[in-house]
């Protein structure tokens, strides 16, 4: 959503505030226990604060001379627990008041302990729960989602908002429940003490509530921005420092810097504007609250109010009176936690939200024979109105070697995306083994595919790994060399210090292109899957590792289904058909020979030497 829709939407904003107190309590539910258990700390916490105000009366109260029915409640305690018997006032207080003084420091202490960490406990989960929550939610969201946010936002919101949820889940949560207890116990403790009174200070507490509400407005609008900002910091930032190569030789450093700068700056003056807000409230409402602690004093020493307290209790009210300016000054300053919290809460509830990849077949599939058809299938963008691909029917027979090619833009990778299932068609319908593909369950249906593609995924992790990757993290070593075997992998793989084992850096770092991609080609062997795609698989590569290639993709190529995007004729010339692309549409088809002679098209792209990238094709009329 954004941010103009979310700040008009304000009117029910107390309803959407309600059910996201309600889910982040949801979180909270499987450790209730733990919970519990905080919170009882922090009573203890609360009721020391009180009872050590307390104790001041008993001190005072065992100066003068005072009959049990005015004693305070450490007092009574006292007495109960060990009665004074015919110790005089003094020499009992002597020895009372300061094992109480201890007592209940310690306490106080072991509450505030058992508060603090516990809730720690609390929130920690809460916010571990949540973020993997959020990173297997954009494991399985359709690929069209990335193409809605940039990577750098994504990251920004497991890494940066996920860790504003927990300040407010324990940092605030905390503060909340130990202050909070601590000012109830307080006004209390002063009810008890005298309830007309205490009525004096909730004169104010309408005005503190106004200044509040407005505050924590402001509060969620500039923490939203500060998170969207958080997300252009993140994606400037990975983008400029993975670039480093082109950043440098463009001398784009000034230029990159600048937008770094920019986003950084946004974030700053937001950051000011939530501090500047913070600032000013808290003073506001000691302000109100000196008010209220005015009158309340002034009442207080009117002479008939004075006469229903003794000296002790008097003491003990102001003394708790005045403790209260702490709490709630306390209490102000974490509103700002909150709202960030509640506001991030709100950005990654909104992504948990998102929609999975749909999968909605139930058909399970062992091995498919690889008979791939489309029919009439039809595709625009999501966004955009230009169609991609445009009728297109078209036949794989099982084990067939079919090439497609065509200029850049026509549509090479739009048919691939859709046979993957990445992206559904607009119309029309694609079967496999005479099944419309959707009728399949996801997973099933991808594990027939083995895909090598122009850019190669590799992870920081060994060779090993990196080749028997997810589902075929069980593959024994003997399959694992064979696959680099046959993707002529396994001499550059000798040769390195660790073999197999050697770890590879960022992005697979250390390696050529062509080793990339051997590897990649290994993975795809290693997979065995029925129908191969290869995407412009080699076109990145120099002539000899073109050579070991061509070598690899002839041993993957027999026995499975395989579609073959390419520039490269020796590649082409072997495949059983050529299909040519234009415009999103097929405008010929048939074996290499055949087109040749046929098709204009096709001839131009074949006599221009480069199949894929013909800019100076004249007479394109599809662009
Ligand atoms: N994610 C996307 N969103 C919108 N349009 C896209 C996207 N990817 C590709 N296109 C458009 O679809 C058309 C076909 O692209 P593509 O299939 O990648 O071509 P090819 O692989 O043949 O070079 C192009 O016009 C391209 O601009
Ligand atoms: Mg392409």
């Amino acid at each position: 959503m954004s941010d103009a829709v979310r700040e008009t939407a304000s009117d029910s904003g107390v309803r959407a505030d309600a059910r996201l107190y309600r889910r982040l309590l949801g979180y909270v539910a499987p450790h209730t226990a733990v919970f519990g258990l905080s919170i009882f700390g922090f009573l203890v916490y609360s009721a020391g604060n009180v009872l050590l105000a307390d104790l001041i009366q008993f001190l005072l109260d065992s100066l003068g001379e005072t009959t049990m029915g005015n004693l305070g409640l450490v007092a009574r305690a006292a007495h109960w627990i060990w009665p004074p018997g015919d110790a005089s006032t003094l020499d009992y207080a002597r020895i009372a008041v300061p094992i109480a003084a201890v007592v209940l420091s310690l306490g106080r202490a072991t509450g505030f302990f058992i508060g603090s960490y516990f809730m720690h406990v609390v929130a920690r989960s809460v916010v571990h729960t949540i973020r993997t929550d959020l990173f297997d939610t954009l494991l399985r969201v359709p690929k069209a989602h990335y193409d809605r946010y940039t990577s750098g936002s994504l990251i920004s919101k497991i890494t940066f908002n996920v860790e504003q949820v927990s300040g407010a889940a324990s940092e605030a949560l905390k503060i909340l429940l130990r202050e909070g207890l601590t000012v109830i116990a307080l006004v209390g403790y002063m009810l008890y003490l005298n309830w007309r009174l205490t009525l004096v200070f909730f004169a104010v507490a309408p005005a503190i509530g106004i200044v509040v509400s407005v505050v924590g407005r402001h509060f969620r609008r500039y923490s939203r921005r500060i998170q969207d900002s958080m997300g252009s910091v993140t994606q400037v930032s990975g983008e400029t420092l993975g670039a480093f190569d082109t950043v440098r030789i463009y001398g784009a450093e000034q230029q990159q810097s600048e937008r770094f700068h920019e986003a950084s700056l946004f974030n700053r003056n937001q950051s000011l504007k939530l501090a500047f807000v913070q600032a000013v409230s808290t003073p506001v409402i000691q302000t109100l609250l000196a008010f209220a602690l005015g009158a309340l004093f002034w009442f207080a020493l009117e002479p008939s109010i004075l006469s229903g307290f003794s000296a002790g209790s008097l003491v003990a009210f102001i003394t708790a009176a005045a403790q209260l300016g702490k709490p709630i000054r306390t209490l102000s300053g974490i509103q700002s936690v909150i709202q960030r919290g509640l506001a991030a809460a709100e950005d990654v509830f909104d992504q948990l939200d998102a929609q999975s990849e749909p999968d909605g077949g139930s058909l399970s599939l062992a091995r498919s024979r690889g008979d791939i058809r489309l029919e009439q299938v039809g595709f625009h963008y999501p966004g955009t109105q230009r169609t991609a691909l445009q009728d297109i029917s078209l036949t794989l027979a099982a084990g067939e070697t079919v090439a497609l090619v065509g200029r850049s833009g026509s549509g090479k990778s739009t048919l691939v995306q859709l046979l993957l299932r990445f992206h559904q068609p607009s119309s029309g319908t694609i079967f496999l083994d005479d099944t419309a593909i959707n009728d399949y369950r996801l997973a099933d249906y991808r594990r027939q595919f083995a895909v090598v593609s122009q850019s190669i995924d590799m992870f920081s992790d060994s060779i090993r790994n990196n080749i028997a990757f997810g589902g075929l993290a069980d593959a024994s070593d003997d399959a694992i060399q064979r696959a680099c075997q046959h993707a002529h992998a396994d001499e550059f793989i000798d040769a390195l210090p660790d073999g197999v084992d050697t770890v590879l850096g960022d992005g697979g770092g250390g390696l050529s292109g062509g080793q990339r991609q051997r590897l990649a080609i290994a993975r795809a062997l290693l997979k065995d899957a029925p129908v191969l795609i290869l995407d412009e698989a080699t076109s990145a590569l120099d002539t000899e590792s073109e050579a070991y290639i061509q070598n690899a993709i002839d041993t993957i190529t027999c026995h499975r289904t395989t579609l073959i995007i390419a520039h490269r004729l020796a590649t082409i010339e072997r495949a059983d058909r050529v299909v040519v692309l234009d415009g999103g549409r097929i405008v010929a088809q048939g074996p290499h020979r055949e087109l040749l002679a046929n098709n204009a098209l096709y001839a131009r792209l074949y006599q221009g030497g480069d199949l894929v990238e013909t800019g100076d094709v004249s007479g394109g009329d599809s662009e």
